[in-house]
């Protein structure tokens, strides 16, 4: 039986993040340079049931029934198990590597859950549909993050721009003009649960202020998809500085992450933000077609430890 292979596209949040976990919409495209891949091959020779896990990049080598109950790729495994209904599992070896960098705001734990979802359904010979491969999903994130949006499933499942509410069927975003952006890693990891739940601390202490905060981001998720939709970019990029500002308010921002955002905008980016979590991890910058190279390079400089460049558009 030749190898089930399966990849997943990283991701990073255009608008909305934070305010999405309380309910305001947000907006996320998929970034198809880094991705997750999971190969599962039969081992025939092996007793059935028996499941081994190989993880380089995070140094992980154990039969599967050796993690606890509630580690993210043993989760998956069991999810998908019982969502088929298979009771006793074929032995395999499953591989799973990511160039997605890690607590970094791209959704690397939620890619790795959803190419081994899509690929592990796919060798026990009933490949999922999308709908359930990002239930699924979601239910792997809930164990790390506790309250998931569900943007991160939803974008890296779709594999396509999407304009997200909690609740709400998801809406997929026609970008009628290509968006070109720099995406620069300030090196600084931070999980994305430590910050959802400093800003639940904050939301609990002053209600009324953090309300009004995810209201404003809210609305600026609402008039950016207008902007992509009609292909103002310009704006779009005003809109990028709006929610950083807000995002600093929240009390996500760092100083790398600032510095990161202001070199962006004064090498030319017509907008820039945090995305993700914050503290750490990545900022965005929305640039012109011709510029990236300048602004990558003032990043580069600036100190930032990776830049990746992708162009976001809808066919
Ligand atoms: O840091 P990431 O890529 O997991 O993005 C988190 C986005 C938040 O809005 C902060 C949390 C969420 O669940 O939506």
């Amino acid at each position: 039986m030749p190898a089930v292979t399966a990849t997943a596209p990283g991701k990073v949040i255009l608008f909305g993040e934070h305010a999405v976990v309380y309910g305001r919409p947000a907006i996320a495209v998929p970034v198809n340079q880094v991705r997750a891949r999971a190969v599962i091959n039969a081992e025939p020779t092996a007793e059935s049931g028996v499941i081994a896990i190989y993880a380089p990049d995070i140094d992980l080598f154990s039969d599967l029934d050796q993690l606890p109950l509630e580690h993210p790729i043993r989760l998956a495994v069991d999810l998908v198990a019982s969502s088929i209904g298979v009771k006793r599992l074929p032995a395999c070896s499953i591989k799973i590597s990511s160039t997605i960098p890690l607590s970094a705001g791209m959704g690397s734990s939620a890619a790795v859950s959803i190419a081994l979802i899509r690929a592990f359904s796919g060798f026990l010979g009933q490949p999922l549909p999308d709908e359930q491969i990002s239930e699924v999903a979601y239910k792997v994130e809930k164990i790390q993050h506790v309250t998931p949006s569900g943007i991160d499933n939803t974008v890296i499942t779709y594999a396509e721009p999407v304009y997200y509410q909690r609740g709400r069927s998801i809406e997929r975003l026609k970008i009628n003009a290509p968006i070109t952006l720099v995406i620069a890693d300030s090196g600084l990891t931070s999980p994305t649960a430590e910050t959802v739940a400093d800003v639940r601390r904050g939301w609990e202490q002053d209600f009324e202020g953090y309300e009004d905060l995810f209201d404003r981001i809210g609305e600026i998720s609402i008039k950016a998809r207008a902007m992509i939709e009609s292909g103002n970019i310009r704006l779009m990029g005003l809109l990028m500085d709006k929610n950083h500002e807000l995002l600093q308010k929240l009390g996500v921002s760092s100083r790398k992450l600032n510095m990161l955002v202001e070199t962006a905008r004064e090498n030319g980016a017509m907008g820039a933000k945090l995305s993700g979590g914050g503290q750490g991890g990545n900022i965005i910058a929305l640039v012109p077609e011709g510029s990236t190279t300048f602004v990558s390079d003032a990043l580069k400089k600036a100190g930032a430890e990776r830049v990746i460049m992708t162009r976001v558009y809808t066919i």
